[in-house]
């Protein structure tokens, strides 16, 4: 019987580890798509980088928002019902229209519309452009915030424009499961470019919009956000984000359109601005100890955090670029039973135990993180393929608070299911969707607070 007692043992060792992938990836193409491969789309003045995202703080409300080269007008959306069977009404909602110039680069019209007043859960169609630039795009509005209701998310990272971009968002779209992306930052990578191109800004509106015009992204900045190039006069942060993602940061009492927070389905989510300040006192500190006080568990039982730089990473990009931050606000995290943290940033693909490090006072000598019931899981989906390429130096050896970890491109897919469940997998690209690189049923840490195992192990 020892022998049994023995590797039984050995065993659990096993599962208690936590896993490097050893999955090699084909050398793949961080190359950019050139340009002429996102062309306008056809007809005269034609709305093109077409996106929407949730344009209020509960699900009624969504903001389209489209680019027009030529003239502001038409300035505006057409929307209805795309359920023939009832009497169609359509509705005009006219758009707020920004321009910007960066360097020797000048921005076409951005059209900012907000449809208010939307049923729950209804599939509406709706119209920009005119003659033969007339566009038809559609979309669903989420159901009603409730405890239970099921809803799918999409996590896609640092995507840029490369042939990996597309095998991503192709991957991604083929699933069909996804309703809502959480876009983890680091959109165009136009700043890699000689003066920061923003045409690159363009054809990465032109890239995405297959997804993006029939479903709501949710947008957190990264730092290629930024944009900023003193030696060419450029000195304000995120510009050409600011002017092109509009998001509803005064619907949740946010001053800064970089941290706000939105109710959808069964979901609270809180976006994070990892590149503004975060220290005490500071806006975004004081806003978020506000709204941390006003989840109401019982309503949205699923505390989601996105922010772009990961504060559990044990990889060597970016090695502890996400430590400040962890500092200030892993205690808030903790009290209130975050279920997870995403973050993009590392350009591969991390999951994290359910750890806290908040015992650590620099004199104590308690620095090593410890299992934490009431603390989130850390995912980093960084992975979505730019033109940087993989980070695939992990730190040797992986540190107990990292569960999984592998050096490939992909995406993550987040099914709540009811208030106490959800199954969470990630999705390499080169496998097929009925293959998951990493899966896990997560338990809600307000419902259900119990260990979870995942498939690696
Ligand atoms: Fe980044």
């Amino acid at each position: 019987m020892w022998w049994i007692v023995t590797i039984l043992f050995l065993l659990n060792g096993v599962c208690d580890a936590g896993i490097t992938s050893s999955f090699v990836r084909k050398a793949a193409p961080s190359i950019e798509i050139p340009k002429v491969h996102f062309p306008p789309p056809d007809g005269y003045n034609a709305p093109e980088q077409v996106h929407i995202t949730q344009g209020d703080y509960v699900g009624k409300s969504v903001i389209v928002s489209w680019v027009t080269p030529l003239e502001k007008e038409p300035n505006f959306v057409t929307y209805w019902e795309a359920d023939e069977k009832k009497n169609i009404k359509r509705n005009r909602v006219h758009a707020k229209i920004t321009t910007y110039r960066y360097y020797n680069y000048s921005s076409g019209y951005i059209h900012h519309a907000t449809i208010n007043r939307l049923q729950y859960n209804t599939k509406y169609a709706y119209e920009l452009g005119s003659g033969n630039g007339t566009r038809q795009f559609s979309f669903t509005t989420p159901p009603e915030i409730g405890p239970d209701v099921p809803y799918t998310f999409g996590l896609i990272g640092d995507l840029g424009q490369t042939l990996a971009s597309r095998e991503t968002l192709e991957h991604y779209l083929s699933t069909k499961k996804g309703q809502t992306v959480l876009f983890l930052g680091d959109f165009s990578y136009a700043d890699v470019h000689p003066y920061h191109d923003n045409e690159k800004w363009d054809t990465f509106g032109r890239f995405i919009e297959k997804s993006n015009a029939y479903e709501p992204w949710i947008y957190i900045a990264g730092n290629h956000e930024l944009d900023l190039s003193p030696e060419i006069g450029e000195y304000v942060p995120f510009k050409p984000y600011k002017h092109r993602y509009h998001v509803p940061f005064q619907a949740s009492g946010s001053r800064s359109p970089l941290w706000y927070s939105i109710k959808r389905a069964s979901t609270h989510i809180i976006v994070l601005s990892s590149y503004s300040a975060f220290a005490i006192y500071t806006p975004q500190y004081t806003w978020l100890k506000e709204e941390l006080t006003k989840v109401n568990r019982s309503e949205t039982p699923w505390l989601i955090i996105l922010m772009h730089s990961p504060m559990y990473n044990s990889n060597n990009y970016h090695f502890m670029e996400g430590e400040t931050m962890r500092v200030v606000f892993e205690p808030w995290f903790v009290k209130y039973k975050v279920d997870f943290v995403f973050a993009g940033h590392v350009h591969s693909y991390e999951r994290s135990e359910r750890v806290s490090n908040i015992q650590y006072n620099i004199t104590d000598g308690l620095s090593t993180p410890v299992k934490d019931v009431s603390a989130p899981v850390y995912i980093t989906v960084g992975d979505g393929g730019n033109i940087e390429g993989i980070a695939d130096s992990f730190t040797e050896h992986q540190p107990d608070y990292s569960a999984f970890r592998e050096a490939s491109f992909g995406h993550a897919l987040l099914e709540i299911k009811n208030r106490t469940h959800a199954f969470y997998s990630w999705h390499r690209n080169q496998d097929s969707m009925a293959v998951s690189g990493d899966s896990i049923w997560f338990y809600n840490r307000h419902f259900y607070p119990k260990e979870e195992r995942s498939s690696n192990e």
